[in-house]
This record gives structure tokens, sequence and C-alpha cells, in this order.
């Protein structure tokens, strides 16, 4: 049995100007990686909407962060539903605003105080109006963070953790009374088990790719990351349970899945005696679904056997997120990612010759303490040697209660600055070399949904690139091949040549 703590904070909230709601980002080209992104709402907007039932109160879910958080989002919309609330994706007209948040780095985390901000005005505004609204965070500063985001932010109702999600619908009925509350527990129950699988029709509305989280947590302890006391430890889904839930999703017209974990290669099974591979090699039969992809992965956790499973499986999609962080021997090992530069550039030669097309992305910090220039061109020679098509940088950001923001040879943020306009220039140029490669020739693409023109529908490449075409929307939810004619900056361009 979890205990919640219960307080009682009545008060003022401050004003704010009220603020347009937000929607699913899609401007990016590569959303593969488990690293982050523009807030989404679970109802991405290109696709089909449920009819809302017209008297059941309306519940909006803001998710910000990885991909594992837009999964969650999906899974309290599921849980909700269950209990007669139905989704809106405007702030005004929703009963429940949940923030499913990210404590990656400080400004992702500051930026959910402002947006409480905003919410506490349209809370007020509605009230006045004789309507009611609750305010519910969730996510990683949740977990984090606490009964402080209670204290921060009067209007918020409920705090509720990545591993305590599934207890929503009971912990909403005791904020009924006006108790504030907070549940960060790390559950004993399988919450994955007690959380509602969704109906077809949700399924459908949520379009034709869709993420299954098979492991969670992390037990890597890098030295500059919350995660691992956001996530909690290490835990792995059964593979019973990952299949049974994947047959659901392609049985409503899923076409692509992507397995996701804090350790994504790290999955063993609830008995650690697997592997991602036999995993991936177990989907992969099952009739209907076209693509897997997987992310993210540890260059640790990188065996031959899954490096194998790259040229076993067609329905593995040849795009690998692999972050390495810093290409220094000596950052590497301040990191503790527990891995050297040449093990790294070992495992994508590995790569490479099981999958010589094989597209790679990974995420770089910049600044971490103790870097000085000749670490950081190792990194740049690193990314020179490998050659990236996607780019995933950010400065290095002191987490409270990490080991990396106790030193005291943080680096300087104009240093910080520099390095990472460098690195990404670096990054951005290789990515559009990469793009402008694809300009002539044929790849398949799995189309996804309408494109911003009538008559356009767009998907995506096997790379994780934007792909957009004229053609028929009969075609969302298959294969075709497109010969791809130019390549802009976020997507290429092209036309059907024939369907596969
Ligand atoms: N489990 C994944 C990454 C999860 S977090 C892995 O091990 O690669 C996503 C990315 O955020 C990380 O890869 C890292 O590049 C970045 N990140 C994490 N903590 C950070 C911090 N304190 N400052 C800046 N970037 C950080
Ligand atoms: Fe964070 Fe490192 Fe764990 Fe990735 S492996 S989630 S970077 S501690
Ligand atoms: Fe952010 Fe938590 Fe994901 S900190 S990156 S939402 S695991």
């Amino acid at each position: 049995m979890a205990r919640y703590r219960t307080e009682f904070l009545p008060g003022s909230q401050p004003r704010l100007p009220p603020h347009p709601p937000a929607h699913y980002d899609d401007s990016r080209p590569f959303t593969g990686a488990l690293t982050i992104s523009s807030p989404t709402t679970a109802l991405a907007d290109a696709a089909p909407q449920e009819p809302e039932r017209p008297n059941s109160p309306r519940v909006l879910v803001k998710s910000y962060g990885c991909q594992m958080n837009v999964y969650d989002a999906a899974r309290m919309t599921d849980l909700l539903g269950g209990e007669g609330w139905s989704e809106t994706t405007r702030e005004d007209d929703a009963d429940l605003v949940i923030l499913n948040t990210c404590h990656i780095r400080e400004k992702a985390a500051e930026k959910i105080y402002s947006e409480l901000g905003k919410l506490a005005v349209t809370k007020r505004e509605r009230a006045e109006a004789g309507r009611d609204m609750k305010i519910v965070v969730a996510g990683c500063v949740a977990q984090a963070e606490g009964e402080e985001v209670l204290r921060r932010q009067r209007a918020v109702d409920l705090v509720v953790g990545p591993q305590s999600y599934h207890r929503l619908p009971a912990l909403l009925k005791q904020t009924n009374s006006g108790a504030r509350l907070t549940d960060t527990e790390f559950s004993v129950e399988d919450k994955f088990r007690a959380l509602p699988q969704p109906s077809r029709e949700q399924i459908a509305a949520r379009g034709v790719t869709a993420f299954v989280t098979v492991q969670e947590g992390c037990d890597k302890f890098c030295t500059f990351c919350v995660v691992p006391y956001t996530r909690g430890a290490e835990v792995s889904r059964s593979l019973a349970d990952i299949v049974a839930e994947t047959q659901r999703l392609v049985d409503a017209g899923v076409r692509e899945i992507t397995l996701i974990g804090q350790n994504v290669n790290a999955w063993r099974g609830v008995d650690q005696t697997d592997a991602l591979e036999a995993l991936m090699a177990r989907l992969s039969g099952m009739p209907g679904l076209l693509r897997l992809r997987y992310t993210t992965s540890h260059p640790i956790d990188m065996t031959q056997g899954l490096i194998d499973a790259h040229a076993a499986l067609p329905k593995l999609m040849p795009y690998m997120h692999l972050p390495v962080q810093s290409g220094s021997d000596r950052i590497l090992k301040a990191m503790n990612r527990r891995h050297g530069r040449d093990a790294y550039i070992d495992i994508i030669a590995r790569l490479r010759r099981a999958r010589p097309d094989i597209a790679l992305s990974s995420d770089f910090i910049v600044g971490f303490p103790g870097e000085t220039d000749a670490d950081f061109e190792d990194t740049m020679q690193l990314i020179r040697e490998v050659g990236f098509a996607a780019n995933f940088a950010f400065k290095y950001s002191p987490r409270p209660g990490t080991p990396g923001a106790e030193r005291d040879d943080q680096i300087d943020e104009e240093v910080k600055r520099e390095r990472l306009a460098a690195l990404q220039a670096l990054l951005e140029a290789q990515r559009q070399t990469f793009n402008g490669a694809m300009v002539g020739r044929k790849i398949d693409v799995l189309f996804e949904k309408a494109g911003r023109h009538p008559g356009q529908i767009g998907g995506k490449s096997p790379y994780l690139q934007a792909v957009h075409v004229d053609g028929p929307e009969s075609l969302i939810g298959r294969v075709a091949k497109v010969r791809v004619d130019s390549a802009g900056p976020n997507s290429l361009a092209g036309v059907l040549v024939e369907e596969i």
C-alpha cells in the first residue's frame, strides 16, 4: 500500500498572461532519440480524433522531455478514458490539466514553473466562471521535487511520479475534498499491469507508429544525470507482456513500433536471461508489423548479438541512436560512462559491417566540469571520424544531487556556448550532407499522415527522415517507394515511384 503525503495549502495565485495551447511539433526531422522535444499532447493534430463524449469531463495531458513521457502520457489518457474522461487539446476547455514533466536540464524543469504560472491564471478564470480545474504535475520534475512543487505553485492539486501514475484515479478522488497530494512512491506493484490497454479507436487515433516501453529506469549513474533518481532502478517488462501489447497495437493498425527504455538495450526480460535481439526477432514475425526501431541504447550494453540483429532482421530499421556524450577518454571516465572512445568507435565499425547503410546519431554534452579545449577537440574529432545523421547536443547543466554538480571546476557559460555552437555547426553540416545524399535515390517511406498542403502525404524514410510527396491518403499506414528530388533543412521531398 502506498503512503500519500497530504497537505492543505490554500492561497492565491500569481497573475500572468494567458498563452496559446501547445500542439505536437513535427518540425523536427529526427525524433528517434530518447531525448528532448517540444511539448506534445496525446492527440497529434493530424490524427483523426475520437468523437468527444458531450458531457464527460475533459483532460489535457501535456508532455515534455523524452519519448517515455509521450508513452506515459498516452497511458494516463487511456487510464482516465476508462474513468469517463475525454481528451481535449485546449487548456481553457480542460477540467484537468496534467503536465508530464522533464527534469533533465535546469531549463526543462524551470519551464514547468512558468507553464504552471500561466495555468494558475486559467484556473482562476475558470473558477470565476464557476468551473473547476485541477492541475496535476506528473513525470520527472514531480519525482525529483515532490512537495516542493506544491509549495512553489499553489494552484497545483496533485504531484505524481512516473512510477505512481497508475494510481491517478484514486488520487484525483482524494483531491476532490480540497486535499493537495504528493505520490512519488516507487511502487511494488507492476504499474504496467495496473494500466488498462487502449481501445482500438484510441490506438487508431494516435496514428500508425507507436512506442512500447520495454524497460524503464537506469542503474548506470552517469555523473551528470538525474534519470536514475527520477525513474529508479532498471526494470525490464516481460516478453509476453510486450508481445501482447505490440500485437494489440498492430491489430489496430500500427505499422511501426519503437521499443523504448532509458537503457533499452539493457532489456533482459523479467528473469534477466533474455536479450533485446530475441525480442525483436519475435516481434519481427508479426504479420502487419512493417518496421521496428529501438531507443535509447547505451554503448556498454551493445552486444554482438544485438549488432548482428541489424543484419538479420529486415524489419529493423537502419538507424541507431547511440549516445557517446564526449570523445575524450578523460571526460568519459569523469562522466562514469564506463567505456572509452575506442570502444565506441569499434561498436560503430561493427554496426556498419552488419548494416553498411546504417544512419547514426548520438547525444553530446559540452562543458562537463573540467573539460579542456583538448577534450572538446577530441569530441569534434570523434564526430568527424564517425559521421552522424542527426544533431543532438547540449550544454552541461549541473543537476542538484548529481556528482557533476558538486565539482568545483565548472566550465564558464561563455565557453560552453562557444563549444556548443561549434559542435552543433559540425553536426548540422553532417546532417545536411546525409540528407543531401538521398537526392536521386529511391527509398521506402512509411506514410504516417496527411501533409501540410492538400494532396500531400508525409512519412518517414528508413533513416527517420521526414519525407513529403503528393499522393493519396489511402497510402497512410503503407510503405511505398519514393524517388527523392530535393532535401530541405528538415525534410525530403520526392515523387511516388511505385507501391511495394
Ligand atoms: N539513457 C540515455 C540518455 C537519457 S537523457 C543515455 O544514456 O544515453 C538524454 C540526454 O540528455 C543524454 O544522453 C545527455 O546527453 C543529456 N543530458 C543528461 N543529463 C544532462 C545534463 N545534466 N546536462 C546536459 N545534458 C544532459
Ligand atoms: Fe542518464 Fe547515464 Fe542512465 Fe543514460 S545511462 S539515463 S545518461 S545515468
Ligand atoms: Fe526527462 Fe525524465 Fe525523460 S528527466 S528525458 S522525462 S526520463
